[in-house]
């Protein structure tokens, strides 16, 4: 078992209609056709969303992807019309609400790595390969790769393991020169944002983005650059051979794992609340990465 505890039921706003509610982002469709895209406090870890909050994630979130895509542009365009707060919409939506092109999404999740851990790592320790791609021997968890490679995984439905897929898998599904424009343009977003990042002390270890077409146009969409959709590791903790400390979940899902959770992550039932400290830990995390990178204060 896995997906939502309780689904939320979506806000109602005079002038949008509600489209879908995803784990994090809640997407509406204004009068115009323009996508409204909330970003809530919720906080998915093993699968589930969890049954606690984070406050202001959903504005770090925001923010942050905000931040890198004006960093951006000049490597791709991205699907921010405008931050402004749709007429109508209640006020605790401002700071986490993007107005946006719609996009015919690209069913793949467009994943750059720089250092193997994670699913990279398991898959490495099999086969010494990360989507099929040979690596050298002797690298372990927390290695930085010879140089960032294109792992692609297939978007699963909420409750289900992102898959990662061989970049021919890809191909055959949205053909060779999309195949080839996601992976260029991925590894050309990874390496600019690898770099500002590491100028402010975080190592961007690796990252997903999510692309989709509008008039033929490849858009860089949803968000980006964030502790939810990547890692990153403060540069002067790095130490391969063991797991990095990361400015993301690390304390949710090392509550969820502890026996004070008593949660069995393979059974049936669904994640406890989390206590005050583990979501006022958590929530500052997001705060430091968005301080440390932006270079600006969070409040
Ligand atoms: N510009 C866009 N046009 C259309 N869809 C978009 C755009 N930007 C992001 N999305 C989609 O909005 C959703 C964001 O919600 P969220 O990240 O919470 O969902 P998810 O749980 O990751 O995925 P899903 O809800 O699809 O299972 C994703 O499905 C993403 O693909
Ligand atoms: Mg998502």
């Amino acid at each position: 078992m896995s997906g939502f505890v309780e689904k939320p039921e979506p806000v109602e706003v005079p002038g949008l209609v509600h489209l879908h509610t995803g784990k994090v982002r809640d997407l509406y469709q204004d009068a115009d056709g323009r996508l409204v895209m909330v970003a809530s406090d919720r906080m998915s870890a093993y699968d589930w969303v969890l049954p606690t909050e984070i406050p202001d994630k959903g504005r770090v979130l925001t923010q942050l992807s905000l931040w890198w895509f004006e960093r951006l542009t000049d490597l791709v365009p991205h699907h921010v019309i405008s931050s402004e707060l749709p007429a109508g919409a209640p006020a605790d939506w401002a700071g986490r609400t993007l107005v946006c092109r719609p996009l015919e999404m690209v069913p793949v999740e467009c994943v750059a790595r720089g250092y193997l851990t994670g699913s990279g790592l398991a898959e490495y320790e099999q086969t010494r390969t990360v989507c099929g791609l040979a690596l050298p021997e002797g690298l372990s968890d927390g290695s930085e790769l010879p140089s960032p490679i294109f792992t692609p995984a297939t978007k699963a439905a909420v409750g289900e393991h992102d898959e990662n897929v061989a970049y021919e898998e890809v191909a055959r599904q949205v053909g060779a020169d999309v195949a080839a424009r996601l992976r260029q343009t991925t590894l050309a977003v990874y390496g600019r944002a690898r770099d500002i990042a590491r100028d402010r002390g975080i190592l961007l270890a690796d990252t997903k983005f999510e692309f989709g077409f509008a008039d033929g146009e490849l858009v860089l969409a949803d968000e980006v650059l964030t502790p939810d959709s990547s890692r990153f590791w403060p540069v002067d903790q790095w130490e391969p051979g063991r797991p990095q400390p990361s400015f993301d979940k690390q304390f949710v899902r090392d509550w969820l794992r502890s026996p004070a959770a008593a949660w069995d992550r393979d059974g049936e039932l669904p994640p406890p609340e989390l206590p005050a400290e583990v979501v006022e830990r958590t929530r500052a995390k997001y705060i430091e990465a968005y301080e440390r990178l932006t270079g600006m204060s969070w409040s």
